[in-house]
């Protein structure tokens, strides 16, 4: 499973690049709204700053209601970066949304559906031609609906049927959550820096850092 990044927030995507662990970034309108920056602007900027990543998610906005709205913004997204690959167009989970990915998709532009809580509406992101679905974890916990069992179903679907989109786990809150789909078999999980932390963090892997630096310095003294 890969890490992308969820943020719009530049610091946060200039540190978990630096870890080399980064394969791409998701973005939302709430995320780059939280910014308080040019929507384009920030895309640009995120694709300057992580040139070497599979996927930067930039999501329509939503006052694209039609699939002609969301394809004419796709355009001039795929514009900011010089048409390069890396540029994937986030689609709602609409009728819309749907139709948009499927032209996006026969032109070659990756994909990333959104806001995805069923198995159908994996099916359906997958068989318009979606590059990425993305189904929301931590949502569906939040409703007391278990999240990564879905991802889990969804995965498992993708195989029995070969579909070759790839499952993104989205919405995901901590820890626990990204070994449970990476077991599950999500190909990606999208996570805050906060998350990414988190990971790396241990009670045991601090105190025994500790106990080493006690023991160097006491041995170095003698
Ligand atoms: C994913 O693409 C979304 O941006 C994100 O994971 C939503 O997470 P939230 O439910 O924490 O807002």
């Amino acid at each position: 499973m890969k890490f992308f990044i969820d943020t719009a927030n530049l610091d946060d995507i200039k540190k978990a690049y630096k870890v080399g662990v980064l394969s791409g970034v998701t973005t939302n309108p709430s995320l780059v709204a939280k910014e308080g920056v040019k929507f384009e602007d920030r895309i640009e900027e995120i694709l300057k700053t992580v040139p070497e990543v599979e996927s930067v998610s930039a999501e329509v906005t939503p006052d694209a209601e039609t699939a002609e709205d969301m394809i004419a913004q796709a355009e001039e997204l795929i514009k900011i970066n010089g048409g390069d690959q890396n540029i994937t167009i986030k689609l709602p989970m609409t009728i819309a949304g749907l139709e948009a990915t499927r032209y996006l998709a026969k032109k070659g532009v990756k994909t990333n559906v959104t806001l995805i809580f069923t198995v159908n509406q994996a099916l359906l992101a997958a068989r318009a031609g979606a590059t990425y679905v993305s189904p929301f974890l931590g949502r569906l916990d939040d409703i007391s609906e278990d999240g990564v069992q879905l991802v889990a179903k969804i995965a498992e679907l993708f195989r029995i049927q070969n579909i070759d989109s790839q499952i993104i786990a989205a919405s995901v809150r901590h820890p626990d959550h990204v070994t449970r789909v990476a077991l599950a078999g999500a190909h990606i999980a999208t996570i805050p820096y906060s998350v990414i932390e988190q990971l790396v963090k241990h009670p045991l892997t601090e105190q025994g850092i500790e106990k080493f630096a006690a023991d160097w310095k006491n041995a170095v003294q003698n």
